[in-house]
């Protein structure tokens, strides 16, 4: 695992992550811990990457013996990437832009991890009742965001929100 040193207004702040722009090693940890805590029937996640917050959310639902994520990416080497290291794990892999799936709008659980816009839009479309959980809110807009509905942010490593909506 790497370590990356990224620069924000507040100070630096070291990253653990498999690659420069993977979601931190901690926050894998964390979603892994919320989704064996909460027991959600369908996660979605909106950006796959490399696929590392979508193995730990799809351990999570393997472990607590239910539920399954659906996951989108829109590009398709990172999607290839993160359908392989997945298998077997209870993951719907979608080469797709999240504004097109359907379970946005199911889902009990959100991860919310592509492009700042559609992470917006991702929560406007949540049902109520459903956890929230938004990435990178060092970004002010993110963070905003976040704070306007209602939600809890958390400043450390890239920044993380946290609404029941
Ligand atoms: C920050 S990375 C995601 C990191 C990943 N969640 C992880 O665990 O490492 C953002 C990803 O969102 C994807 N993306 C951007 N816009 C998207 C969209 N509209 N629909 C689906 N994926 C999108 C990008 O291609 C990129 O791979």
């Amino acid at each position: 695992m790497a370590t990356y040193i990224e620069t924000h207004p507040t100070g630096n702040y070291h990253i653990h992550a498999e690659f420069s722009w993977s979601t931190e090693v901690e926050m894998g940890d964390l979603l892994y811990g919320l989704v064996r805590q909460i027991k959600p029937d369908l996660v979605f996640e909106d950006g796959a990457g490399m696929g590392h917050a979508t193995y730990m959310l799809g351990k999570a639902c393997l472990d607590n013996g239910k539920g399954k994520v659906v996951s989108c990416e829109n590009n398709e080497s990172y999607y290839q990437i993160a359908a392989g290291r997945v298998e077997g794990l209870p993951v719907d892999m979608q080469l797709q832009s999240t504004p097109c799936c359907p379970a946005v709008e199911d889902a009990d659980f959100i991860f919310a991890d592509g492009d700042n816009e559609n992470r917006m839009k991702c929560f406007d479309r949540a049902k109520p009742g459903c956890v929230f959980v938004i990435h990178d809110t060092n970004e002010k807009a993110l963070a905003d965001f976040v704070r306007a509905k209602g939600g809890l942010v958390f400043n450390f490593g890239r920044g993380f929100g946290l609404i029941i909506k």
